[in-house]
């Protein structure tokens, strides 16, 4: 289901022809409130890590009132683009305050260049966030750091901000912002995903597909703090969310934030069997997808497979979560488990895996260990679910491996 709500040119980040909203061209957000983000299209890996195919965008606002406000700046490989942005935005004036709601560089990485451009500006920030000044510029700002707590507000005179400390979502100091004029939750991190905004426009998999795979890998461990945020965020009336990545949501809120609730609790999001598997020589890949056939001849289950060696595993990821079932299949590898399978486990035991049944497909051919250690480290996590049994494959997929599929495969549709 497409759940965007904006559409973006391709050419955002010059500010004449920012986007379109439902066929208008569109440059401002609200009133008093513009984007002046910009997209990262030579990006290769986000964080260092994640595949990002369609880039990402570092969203940042500007609040033009009696005060003026800089919302979050964007990452330092974007700065220059980013300041003839703001710039053109600013008309020649300059800005009062700067709220700081994270500090990860892709949002704070043109911080000190603002601080140095427009000496007079005022960072304001969460406690937490105060020292972290100094050790990323190495310089103390002094009293041109304004901290605020929880509920606190900024007037910047019809505008008022009033600040959401929202730690852990996803490092401690995070804090959001809410603007009563204008009803926009300021979202830092929150309701964010991969993808530039220029591509939103060709993007036919909806918000909800890189949405969760951002939530889950990066902001996934952290449920419990994500929970206490959305309980805050109930007693606010949001028009608006503006995240610092992907596009801004003004309708049908209440499915963003229904999916956030859904993810922060670890509930599945929809039924399903998720089989991920990886393989030496194809033999233990043959088994999986086996598997996966049978299920489909004999269910109307929904059942999805990823190669963890071949494809994205942040992506396997976000479907171990996404579906209520999992299955692991694996060779044997000195006396454990095929290495990239140890690390998709990993990943899973991070960001706190819980609340599924999960299922396990071994091969071996001389003493397989596989099972046995998929099966130790997944019941280590938080109300897992063993389904049985163990399917073991004897070095090739034979007559008896299928029929020890189909017990599996019945186990598994219950
Ligand atoms: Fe988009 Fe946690 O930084």
């Amino acid at each position: 289901m497409r759940q965007r709500v904006l559409l973006f040119r391709k050419n955002l980040n010059n500010f004449d022809t920012l986007f379109i909203y439902r066929g208008m061209k569109y440059d401002i957000v609200a009133p008093g409130v513009k984007y002046i983000g910009v997209d990262d299209l030579d990006i290769d890996l986000f964080e260092g890590q994640y595949d990002v195919p369609e880039g990402i965008s570092y969203n940042s606002y500007l609040i033009e009132d009696e005060k003026i406000a800089i919302m979050d700046t964007v990452d330092v490989r974007k700065k220059d683009e980013w300041e003839k942005v703001l710039e053109k935005a600013l008309n020649g004036k300059a800005p009062d305050y700067l709220v700081v709601q994270h500090f990860e560089p892709d949002h704070s990485g043109s911080v000190k260049f603002i601080m140095e451009k427009y000496p007079n500006v005022i960072a304001v920030c969460s406690p937490k966030a105060k020292p972290m000044f100094e050790r990323f510029f190495d310089v103390d700002y002094g009293a041109r750091i304004q901290v605020v707590k929880e509920g606190e507000t900024l007037s910047l005179g019809e505008h008022t901000l009033q600040f959401v400390m929202a730690p852990m979502v996803h490092w401690p100091e995070v804090m959001v912002s809410y603007e009563h004029k204008t009803k926009i939750l300021f979202a830092a991190d929150g309701f964010g995903k991969f993808g530039a905004l220029c591509k939103e426009e060709e993007n036919e998999e909806g918000w909800a597909c890189e949405a969760r795979r951002y939530y889950f890998n990066i902001v996934g461990k952290y449920g419990a703090m994500v929970q206490q945020l959305l309980k805050k965020a109930a007693t606010l009336d949001i028009q608006t969310i503006c995240p610092l990545h992907g596009p801004i949501l003004t309708e049908n809120l209440g499915y963003y934030i229904g999916l956030y609730d859904t993810w922060s609790k670890y509930e599945p999001e929809e039924e399903g069997i998720f089989v991920a598997y990886c393989s030496f020589y194809g033999n233990t890949a043959k088994a999986a997808l086996a598997l996966a056939d049978i299920i489909r001849e004999k269910s109307d289950v929904k059942v999805s497979t990823s190669d963890i060696a071949r494809e994205d595993l942040h992506e396997a990821v976000e479907d171990a979560f996404r579906y209520d079932r999992l299955v692991l299949c694996a060779p044997s590898y000195d006396g454990g488990v095929m290495p990239v399978m140890d690390d998709y486990i990993n990943h899973l035991r991070m960001k706190t895996y819980q609340n599924r049944k999960v299922a396990f497909v071994e091969n071996g051919t001389w003493a397989p260990s596989a099972g046995k250690k998929m099966r130790e480290a997944m019941e280590a996590m938080k109300n897992i679910t063993i389904v049985e049994p163990i399917v073991t494959v004897e070095s090739a997929v034979k007559d008896k491996t299928i029929e020890d599929l189909k017990v599996l495969a019945d186990a598994l549709i219950g």
